[in-house]
């Protein structure tokens, strides 16, 4: 673990030039609006170690899959994010000399991630071989008004010289992706036209045929004059540019402002895309520069008034808090029902940018509070999308209905890599089950389980209902050959979250469907013909409920992970030498499938989400005996634990918990940034602090919060948006001080106690909860 950023609130500043933390930092300091993101690779060409990464969303590569034995039921391929045209790329010469960072001395570099305004900025000295000395300063975002928008004001000042700078701003789709499977490249040029000042590029995949258009345009002036300046056109395969020379005279500051429309096929017509990109591109140029950032640091400021956590007397928490709010923000902006958020968002290539389980288990709930009921509904639709492709996947394993959504997919069709363990893991379809039942409590917005909601909860209760079978000597149902969310189990029988939460959709679903059959009964009948739904099915559903097996230790009054799981050596972690550990990078997989060490919550992750039904006993015995055992090493582990420990009251260890995933990318602690952030835990931070923390809970269609504070903060506050009302709530050691931003007046629980708060008004409750206005 290496700390060498700088602690700001708002920002995220490298001070000093390592080459050796570059490509942590490239994906540290990336940035991103939903529609198109990227590392924060430099646009001056380098040449040390540096992973390119330049992605927009939705745009993607099947690879074929590379395995050493064929299964039947192997996915054909497995996904990947394209690494797509660098459109950043301003080329810098100096009377012969290319500006290249690991070429020259570098001076006062810093590297700037303002996060308030989603501005990137870098600014250093560079000092050529032969002394010649040269200021450089750039400033780049991608518009989170114009989602097609790049914009990057890059400056340079001689500064002990006169001298030609030559800058070759470019657009490049010759770019390749560093997880090909085949080391092929994936991109094929369609058009191309380098004019004077500027340049147009389409390029598509090998397969699927995604078509991405970019073109650019620019302009040049020094010491702030605007230069009408000649420029050579250049093409090479796949590749635009200009190249413009500018006398610069010593202290001279010539800036070149360099615009990029990136349209694709996925929203334009394929004979539409040059044009269209030219026209967004128009309507950015005459807008200009200074407005495009005007307008990119208001709409910052809007997402902050959603989003905002302030966290007084720790500037370290504050600046992570922000950063993983920020990253999520620039992953998922909601307002497209196709698009999902991968595990490392627009950060790097790992896990292929698909989607995940992480989605619904721990994205969602960041998105339901801090931001609009529409955008978390897409991504429930974005799932009910893919219901038939679902249903197809069960057919091809044998089922002869229902539907087992992938584990790992771009477009509903499964496509992880790794058989045994993603492939079994098939308690993601109850947490598919689960996020409409969450989407529903929190928003109240009953009439997605109508519109499309129950189909999905039906054919997923159809999936259990053949997924268990029944052990006639035990006189249950039980799950066999299952993978939990613990990965460092493969194959085991009776997962005892996957049977719960295979129970819990099953029971979700008849209530569900007594629901509407009692108040919308035309819809009841027509979604039972369509579903085909009998009787003699929901009879079975009801019948597994009543005798699903659960394995237990009653003499430790435990749920077991699995059948078998006592037979483990009960060494905790802690008794464990250090230098074994993380045991992903230090153990065999035999060691480790065999051993009692959890990667990540399993049992406890069901008492997590089912957290309504079972007792604080329950979860305190269940809490106390797993953790131990627990290594954290997924970066979704610690969330759920830091929850449930505030719950119990165990506020040292949800602190320490909280702290593991808080700073996770920001002081490199896996040792894996450069990589890629890790997005979807960042939403698991989040948690941490707002449901954690802050005990945000809803119950009965009210918001209950229930907050305490950690050790050495003064304060902390942060917005949550319910049905329809934002709050700000705020604690501090003495009281919980609610304000409500909107006009919709709400009636809330603080400790326990209701509270009934008015539109724009305010309620303080003590932290001993009183009300004192
Ligand atoms: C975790 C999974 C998760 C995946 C992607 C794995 O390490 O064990 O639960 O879905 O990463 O984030």
């Amino acid at each position: 673990m290496k700390q060498y950023l700088k602690l700001d609130e708002w920002s995220i500043i490298e001070e000093g030039f390592d080459s050796h933390s570059h490509e942590i930092s490239e994906s540290i300091f990336s940035i991103g609006n939903g529609y198109m993101g990227q590392r924060a690779n430099f646009e001056e060409q380098y040449s040390g170690t540096s992973l390119q990464g330049s992605y927009m969303a939705g745009v993607y590569y099947p690879d074929k899959t590379r395995v050493g034995w064929w299964k039947n039921g192997y996915p054909e391929y497995f996904a990947k994010v394209l690494n797509s045209t660098n459109w950043i790329g301003i080329d810098v010469d100096i009377d012969g000399t290319p500006l290249d960072l690991s070429q020259c001395i570098v001076k006062d570099f810093v590297r700037e991630l303002n996060m308030k305004e989603g501005v990137l900025s870098r600014s250093f000295t560079a000092v050529l071989e032969d002394g010649r000395e040269l200021k450089v300063t750039s400033v780049r975002f991608v518009s989170i008004v114009r989602h097609e928008i790049g914009a990057i004001r890059y400056s340079i000042t001689p500064m002990n010289f006169t001298g030609t700078i030559t800058l070759t701003p470019y657009l490049d789709g010759d770019v390749k992706n560093k997880d090909s499977n085949y080391d092929e490249k994936f991109w094929l040029e369609v058009f191309k036209e380098a004019g004077k000042g500027n340049a147009a590029l389409t390029v598509k995949t090998k397969k699927l045929d995604f078509h991405v258009t970019s073109v650019m345009t620019y302009e040049v002036s020094k010491n702030g004059e605007k230069l009408e300046l000649g420029a050579e056109q250049i093409e090479k395969e796949k590749y635009v540019g200009n190249v413009v020379h500018v006398q610069a005279g010593e202290g001279e500051e010539i800036t070149i402002f360099k615009y990029v429309a990136n349209v694709t096929s996925r929203d334009h017509g394929l004979g539409q895309l040059v044009d269209k990109a030219r026209e967004v591109l128009d309507q950015a140029v005459q807008a200009g520069f200074g407005e495009l950032e005007r307008e990119q640091k208001a709409a910052w400021g809007d997402k902050w008034k959603e989003s905002d956590i302030v966290i007084e007397g720790d500037v370290a928490a504050q600046q992570a808090i922000r950063f993983n709010i920020f990253q999520l923000n620039q992953t998922y902006s909601g307002e497209d029902d196709r698009l999902n958020i991968g595990p490392k968002g627009f950060t790097g290539e790992k896990y292929g940018g698909s989607t995940y389980w992480d989605t619904e288990a721990y994205c969602l709930p960041f998105y339901l509070s801090t931001a609009d009921a529409s955008i978390s509904r897409n991504l429930l639709i974005y799932r009910y999308k893919h219901l038939e492709k679902a249903k197809e996947n069960a057919k091809k394993l044998g089922f002869t209905k229902g539907a087992l959504y992938p584990m790992v997919t771009m477009n509903g069709e499964e496509c992880h890599n790794e058989w045994e363990i993603t492939f079994e893991e098939i308690h993601r379809n109850g947490a598919i089950a689960y996020a409409i039942y969450n989407y529903v409590n929190y928003t109240g917005d009953t009439s997605y389980l109508a519109q499309y909601g129950l189909e999905v909860l039906a054919e997923i209760s159809r999936f259990w209902e053949q997924r268990v079978n029944y052990a006639a000597s035990k006189d249950k149902y039980v799950m066999l050959g299952v993978t939990g969310p613990n990965e460092y189990e493969n194959n085991v029988n009776n997962n005892w979250y996957t049977n719960r939460i295979a129970s819990w959709t099953m029971e979700y679903t008849l209530e569900v469907l007594k629901e509407l059959e009692q108040n919308q009964p035309e819809r009841y009948a027509e979604l039972v013909s369509k579903l085909k739904l009998k009787d003699e099915e929901t009879a079975k559903w009801q019948d597994i409920i009543s005798k699903m097996y659960y394995p237990e230790d009653a003499e430790r009054g435990i749920f077991l992970q699995q059948d078998g799981f006592l037979d483990k050596e009960l060494l905790p972690v802690k008794d464990l030498d250090p230098s074994h550990l993380p045991l992903n990078q230090k153990w065999s997989w035999d060691r480790i499938l065999r051993s009692v060490y959890i990667k990540q919550a399993d049992v406890l992750q069901g008492l997590f989400f089912l957290g309504d039904r079972y007792d604080l006993e329950t979860k305190k015995r269940n809490f106390d005996f797993y953790e131990p055992f627990t290594v954290h090493e997924s970066s979704l582990s610690p969330c759920v634990h830091s929850i449930l420990a505030c719950e119990l009251g165990y506020q040292e260890k949800a602190y320490e918990m909280y702290l593991r995933t808080a700073r996770l990318d920001l002081d490199n602690y896996n040792n894996d940034t450069e990589d890629g952030c890790h997005t979807t835990s960042m939403a698991g931070t989040w948690m941490s602090v707002v449901h954690g923390f802050g005990g945000l809970k809803v119950k009965d269609g009210a918001l209950h919060l229930n907050p305490f504070i950690p050790g050495h903060w003064s304060s902390f506050s942060f917005k949550v948006m319910f049905r329809g009302a934002r709050f700000n709530v705020k604690v501090t050691d003495q009281e919980v001080v609610i304000l409500n931003e909107t006009d919709i007046p709400a009636v809330l629980n603080v400790g326990g106690q209701e509270y009934s708060i008015e539109g724009m008004g305010e309620v303080r409750a003590s932290r001993s909860v009183e009300v004192t206005s």
